[in-house]
């Protein structure tokens, strides 16, 4: 995988990823022609619009921005004089952190906007809040909020680029880009491989993200749960569906552990956090079960000694520090991409 090759450079150079797929500045085919750049979209919603073709773009161009990270000076200039606001009207560590550092990695001024102490607890609405960001020369918006649909709806209210870095039960689309990204990485490719998602599927934007990424790239998706955690009509995304856990442990390349989100189960869903575990927890005698190569991955937060063992979550089968790496190149192609696509629209 090739990258762009000095500090100066403002990007992967194209046509050098694991695809046929070019990078948006590649200027002509080599028909003679111009060929449709691989990205047109000046947003990122959601991963359910996405075509292959496109999130294969993406984790390519990833690719290339992987490089950056190794060098001394982890800088390039392909975003200088833009500005990016990280807009979280929800809770995060990994991906606030992770666009924050990706900005900066990309030369654009950063500003890190919390709702705590913000003019949201005075009434403000994200809209009105979105607007007066924009007014001050803001160039892209990465949006979490809590309410699904948030960050397309917010793309009818501004002229700016939205990322959703999130939005409630709906989507988290660079998420599954980036879980994707570790799953290529080490495996080689997406295509054929089976992949289990566990856990508390119905609360889950990761999994809702997942399904859809990993399917269009070809691999076959099990979600797995208790039946309270997997909404009814799950299996129109495509995905099969199980609620025995040990059934399917065997024949998985790749097992996501998605986190039991107590903050948003409202009712009694399992008689108790112990029986979880006991039925869909990843435990070390569980994963002596599972093929000698299986990929273990988890978003983060982790519930430990709940829906993953602490041996697990650190032994030498979980990806889970990897994906966070990794998470960083994909957020820096996620941003160039967009921004790309916004200058060529302007
Ligand atoms: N995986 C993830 O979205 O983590 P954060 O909530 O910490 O951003």
């Amino acid at each position: 995988m090739s990258a762009a090759k000095t500090p100066d450079s403002a990007a992967p150079q194209a046509g050098l990823g694991r695809t046929t797929a070019r990078a948006p500045s590649a200027p002509e085919s080599g028909r003679g022609g111009k060929e449709a750049p691989a990205w047109r979209r000046k947003h990122l919603l959601g991963i359910e619009e996405l075509s292959a073709e496109e999130i294969i773009h993406v984790l390519d161009t990833a690719s290339g921005f992987a490089e950056v990270s190794t060098r001394s000076i982890k800088k390039v200039p392909a975003l200088r004089g833009k500005v990016v606001a990280n807009l979280f009207i929800e809770d995060s560590t990994r991906t606030r952190t992770s666009f924050s550092l990706a900005a900066q990695r990309l030369s654009a001024d950063v500003l890190d906007f919390y709702s705590a102490g913000s003019s949201l607890s005075k009434g403000e609405s994200v809209r009105d809040t979105a607007r007066n960001i924009e007014a001050m020369g803001v160039d892209i918006i990465v949006l979490r909020h809590s309410a699904a649909g948030a960050a397309h709806y917010l793309s009818r209210c501004v002229n700016t680029s939205i990322i959703n870095a999130g939005d409630g039960q709906h989507e988290h689309p660079t998420q599954a880009l980036l879980d994707t990204y570790t799953i290529r990485e080490t495996k080689g490719r997406v295509e054929g491989l089976r992949v289990a998602i566990v856990g508390d599927i119905g609360h889950s934007r990761v999994a809702r993200s997942n399904i859809w990424c990993l399917q269009k790239l070809g691999a076959e998706v099990t979600v797995v749960g208790p039946a309270t955690l997997v909404p009814k009509g799950l299996e129109r995304m495509g995905a099969r569906i199980s609620h025995n856990f040990d059934d399917v442990i065997p024949e998985m390349d790749v097992i996501n552990m998605l986190r039991v989100q107590s903050e948003r189960i409202s009712s009694r869903v399992f008689p108790s956090l112990h029986e979880y575990t006991w039925l869909f927890g990843m435990t070390p005698e569980r994963l002596e079960r599972a093929k000698p190569d299986v990929l273990i991955l988890h978003p983060g937060p982790i519930n430990r000694g709940i829906e993953l063992a602490a041996e697990v979550a650190d032994g030498p089968r979980s990806s889970i520090l990897r994906q966070v790496a990794n998470g960083l190149a994909v957020r820096m192609a996620v941003l160039f991409l967009v921004n790309q696509a916004a200058s060529v629209s302007a």
